[in-house]
């Protein structure tokens, strides 16, 4: 069968408005996930009566956010604009969450910008009821750049919490083996090397991860039309760090349902939501997808890809019907 990938859903706003009539959710209702308690919501994270009607009156002990920040989401909008906006939802995210809780932000630094919006959000959080805690760096290994500056191969993510929730330190253990030896000790009038002592044979993530493939077409789990896929091991880590089984994880901004696959597989229930009925639909066929056939993207076919399939057929059809009425109206004249 042909491949049939989607191209960016922000950048083709026609075939976007195509995909509507296939989208289940419209905007302001919300979709229950009758096998798993998850629920995907077509709502505006800034909206506190949108997050009242997500939570149900139940709270969250993880939020993993991923806010559009870049140029291409807020063209219009100054730095000011931007953070007030990013208050809204921080706002609504201490309602959502329970005293005993974390946070998880994703943002990005533009080097041609001032760094935006990263140093003005990070103030803006001081305000806010959350204590911070860490100031991740994910390393991408493309990254864009030219032959007169770094290389940008940096993905921040800010790591808040409120109260003292849960941090299972196990999540933080990568695949990579130790290979430094030779860090010396005395312990009980033993000499023991640092491998000896340590809890694990291999290195934990620490606050620079280098083991995680950023997303590209020849993953399984891409999703065509998506473009701004976050890697299901982040969300993975994050997850096993900051939660315990069957608790709930909140995400505003759903997108391909990275934060909602990863839950799925950890056996967390994810609230999650997006203004966009489409992104909705689609992180919901990934759910329903991955547990028809355990795939966890389209790769390179999409999710609307039967939808898309018979619109083609159908166009072909009515092209050959146009063409026997033509004849048809040729011989008859
Ligand atoms: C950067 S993407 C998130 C990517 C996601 N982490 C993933 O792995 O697929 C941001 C998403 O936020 C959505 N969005 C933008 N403004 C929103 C709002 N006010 N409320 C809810 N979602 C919003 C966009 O439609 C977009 O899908």
């Amino acid at each position: 069968m042909k491949n049939l990938p989607l191209p960016r859903l922000d950048e083709n706003r026609q075939l976007h408005d195509r995909l509507l009539r296939y989208c289940r959710l419209k905007e302001g209702q919300v979709w229950d996930d009758p096998e798993a308690g998850h629920r995907v919501g077509c709502l505006d994270s800034t909206n506190p009566a949108h997050i009242k009607e997500l939570m149900e009156g139940k709270k969250a002990t993880l939020a993993i956010h991923d806010p559009p920040y870049n140029s291409i989401a807020f063209k219009k909008e100054c730095i000011i604009g931007f953070i007030q906006w990013c208050e809204r939802w921080i706002d609504n995210t201490n309602f959502a969450l329970t005293p005993h809780s974390s946070l998880y932000v994703w943002l990005g630094a533009d080097q041609a910008d001032g760094f935006q919006p990263l140093p003005d959000f990070m103030i803006m959080m001081r305000e806010k009821p959350f204590k911070t805690r860490s100031f991740i760096t994910m390393r991408n290994q493309r990254g864009y750049g030219t032959q007169k500056n770094w290389m940008a191969v940096r993905q921040e993510l800010l790591y808040y919490t409120k109260g003292t929730p849960v941090f299972n330190v196990d999540a933080e253990y990568t695949d990579i083996p130790k290979i430094l030896r030779g860090y010396y000790k005395e312990v009980n009038g033993r000499t023991t090397e640092n491998i000896q002592r340590s809890k694990s044979d291999n290195i934990r993530a620490g606050n620079v991860w280098v083991d995680i493939q950023q997303i590209f077409y020849r993953m399984e789990e891409n999703v065509n039309g998506c473009y701004a896929q976050k890697p299901l091991k982040s969300c993975e880590r994050i997850i096993l760090a900051g939660s315990n089984e069957a608790d709930i994880v909140i995400d505003f901004f759903c997108h391909s349902g990275s934060t909602l696959i990863a839950a799925e597989m950890l056996g967390r229930r994810c609230y999650t939501i997006d203004i966009d009925p489409v992104y909705c639909e689609i992180a919901i066929r990934r759910l329903e997808r991955f547990r028809r056939t355990g795939k966890t993207g389209w790769q390179n076919g999409n999710p609307f890809e039967d939808e898309l399939r018979k619109d083609e057929q159908l166009k072909k059809l009515a092209g050959f019907e146009n063409r026997i009425l033509e004849e048809l109206e040729q011989m008859l004249s």
